[in-house]
């Protein structure tokens, strides 16, 4: 996969991100913390008992903020939890709220001195969030923060299927080819 942004800050890959290397891997949690199915099921497993009690400790976390634990089991060497919005047909705050989360996560990823995040695609399985609404908010939070910000020095959307990880990129070239557009 080569890097989508002109400084290769930022990349979308396909796989499991409870295989990834990445400093720190992001789950898409609910408020409680106290685990589900989708890709928090999936990081609870990987990580092992430990995780869920550090995160009882936390006493939950609201929708579109983020809490970092340790990755315990998991590679990965942080866990930041975040609760997406669920989807309520758009007119609820929903694409705030999601590109929230994406902030929350990569400030508090900044403030530990954090140089690698992978983010799954929030909101998008249970949540119900239509990935084509999603995928612009999502891409838009993370630029627009690794255009003011060092850190993290590297990010990625790690899809677990292929036809999530195309809608991501078909969002990307979009927006790519109108940049040159107006460049010409
Ligand atoms: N690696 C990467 N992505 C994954 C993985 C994985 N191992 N497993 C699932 N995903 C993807 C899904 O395919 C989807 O694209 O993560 C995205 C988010 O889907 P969900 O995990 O269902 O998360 P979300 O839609 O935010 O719903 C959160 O579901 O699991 C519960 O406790 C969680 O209540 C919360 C809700």
């Amino acid at each position: 996969m080569t890097p989508l942004d002109d400084k290769g800050r930022f990349s979308i890959v396909v796989g499991d991100i409870t295989a990834s290397a990445a400093e720190a891997i992001v789950n898409a949690a609910n408020t409680t913390l106290l685990g589900g199915s989708g890709v928090d099921g999936a990081i609870h497993a990987a990580a092992g008992p430990e995780l869920l009690a550090e995160c009882r400790a936390l006493g939950g976390c609201e929708t579109g903020q983020a809490k970092l634990t340790r990755g315990y089991r998991l590679p990965a060497r942080y866990v930041l939890h975040t609760p997406g919005p669920i989807w309520r047909g758009g007119a609820q705050g929903e694409a705030a709220l999601l590109a929230s989360c994406y902030r929350s996560c990569l400030a508090l990823a900044e403030a530990h001195g954090i140089e690698t995040v992978d983010f799954p695609s929030i909101s998008t399985g249970v949540y119900g969030y239509p990935l084509p609404q999603a995928a612009p908010v999502a891409l838009k939070a993370i630029l627009d923060f690794l255009a003011e910000h060092s850190l993290p020095r590297q990010v990625r959307m790690v899809c677990h299927r292929e036809e999530t990880a195309a809608v991501y990129r078909q969002t990307w070239n979009l927006w790519y080819a109108e940049s040159k557009a107006d460049r010409l």
